[in-house]
């Protein structure tokens, strides 16, 4: 008998991280690699929550805090949902936790029993099917082709529910694709779900800071109020406020859903580092100058991007409306060959062979559940991305 449990069969380890550690590696044996597979901003987190972190240890904030986080931090975050998103939330709807990865999984465990379907739009975060899995859901997997710039379409999410359907999960803007949902495409799915009143959604908007060209980000609750008894509105500090390592996340919902998202918590992490909590009031509260900064920096970097990959040989890259990433299709590389004699018969090939050839770290479109294309982190300098793209426009043009 194994000593692994069974359920654990049915996920596999995160293939982002997984790429990142494998850039990380090659590095660290002296290779000359360019690692775009990481999914977290390259700027620092501002003095301003540095300092109140300081404060908080030497104020003696480091005992244990309430399982659902501190009142101060929770009543930033109802503070930061009216102001940001138009959205009520009292201090018993809300839950803070180690990230935004860990309040989603806290929502599905709390609520899918075996068999629950769970609706996900593909490209997906890879996280979305592996967590379902993991707490006993089906993953309903949706494609959104690159026709619609990736974004599910209102009769293909009615097409996917069925009585079984417990959750719809939607990102905007997305992980991996940067696509956003403007108003009039969420009210229309929003329709869509005024239909199916056993349907919850669980909106995942930690991208919500970074969006360009003047584009208004919403939230599924804020457009179709009649949803806001069903929906689990979900963000972080660790992509708006570059916060990757400090592992805040924090939801909104109802009172029901959010006891039984603490009773989840409260068996097993307890809750987020009580330091980080105090960091993270000193984000939302603070000044927010910066956001809009970081946000014309990587607007530059997706212009530039966009413009080089749509330059490579078999390569096709939409202009996504927000997040930090890229996801071009390599349509026209499969069943190319490169100098060496190595075949390109899927995106897997692609990437790996990318790596190899060009040391520029990318992550297969097989990963986000949707074929052919990879995707690119562009949270990285100017100077890195020109330099990654000329390596990828070259590999591109090698292959016969
Ligand atoms: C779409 C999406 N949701 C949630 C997260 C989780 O972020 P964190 O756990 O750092 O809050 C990530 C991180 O990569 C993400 O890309």
């Amino acid at each position: 008998m194994s000593v692994i449990a069974e359920r654990l069969s049915r996920i596999k380890p995160s293939p982002t991280i997984a790429v990142t550690q494998k850039a990380r590696d090659l590095k660290a044996a002296g290779q000359d690699v360019i690692g775009l597979g990481a999914g977290e901003p390259d700027f620092d987190t501002p003095d301003n929550i540095k300092e109140a972190a300081i404060a908080a240890i030497k104020r003696g904030d480091t005992k244990y805090t309430a399982v659902d986080g501190t009142p101060e931090l929770k009543a930033a975050v109802a503070a930061k949902f009216k102001r940001e998103n138009g959205l009520d939330y009292g201090p018993e709807q809300i839950t803070v936790g180690t990230g935004g990865k860990q309040v989603l999984y806290n929502a599905l465990m709390a609520t899918l029993d075996p068999g629950d379907e769970v609706v996900i739009p593909a490209p997906y975060w890879v996280s979305y099917p592996d967590m379902a899995l993991l707490a006993e859901g089906e993953p309903v997997i949706v494609p959104c082709s690159q026709n619609n710039l990736f974004k599910l379409q209102p009769e293909d999410l009615e097409a996917a529910i069925t009585d079984k359907t417990k959750w719809l999960i939607l990102n905007s803007p997305s992980n991996p694709t940067g696509s956003a949902y403007s108003r009039d495409e969420m009210r229309a799915i929003g329709e869509v779900l005024e239909r199916h009143p056993h349907v919850w959604v669980l909106t995942d908007d930690i991208y919500e800071h970074i969006v360009y060209d003047g584009f208004t980000f919403v939230t599924p609750a804020q457009v179709a109020p009649g949803l806001m008894d069903r929906t689990l509105t979900l963000n972080g500090v660790s992509k708006a406020y570059c916060m990757t390592g400090w592992r805040v996340g924090y939801a909104g919902g109802p009172v029901d859903l959010i006891k039984a998202m603490n009773k989840v918590q409260s068996q097993s992490t307890t809750h987020t580092s009580s330091i980080s909590q105090a960091a993270a009031v000193a984000a939302l509260n603070g000044p927010t100058d910066f956001l809009a900064r970081n946000a014309s920096i990587f607007e530059e970097r997706r212009d530039l991007v966009v413009g080089m990959l749509n330059q490579a040989k078999g390569l096709s890259c939409p202009t996504p409306e927000g997040a930090f990433y890229v996801y071009p299709s390599c349509a026209g590389a499969i069943g190319g060959t490169t100098p060496d004699g190595k075949t390109i018969a899927t995106d897997d090939d692609f990437v790996s062979h990318l790596l190899d050839g060009e040391g520029v770290a990318v992550v297969q479109g097989a990963a986000f559940g949707l074929s052919p294309h990879f995707r690119v982190s562009y949270a990285t300098s100017t100077e890195v991305l020109e330099e990654a793209c000329a390596r990828i426009q070259r590999f591109c043009a090698a292959l016969n």
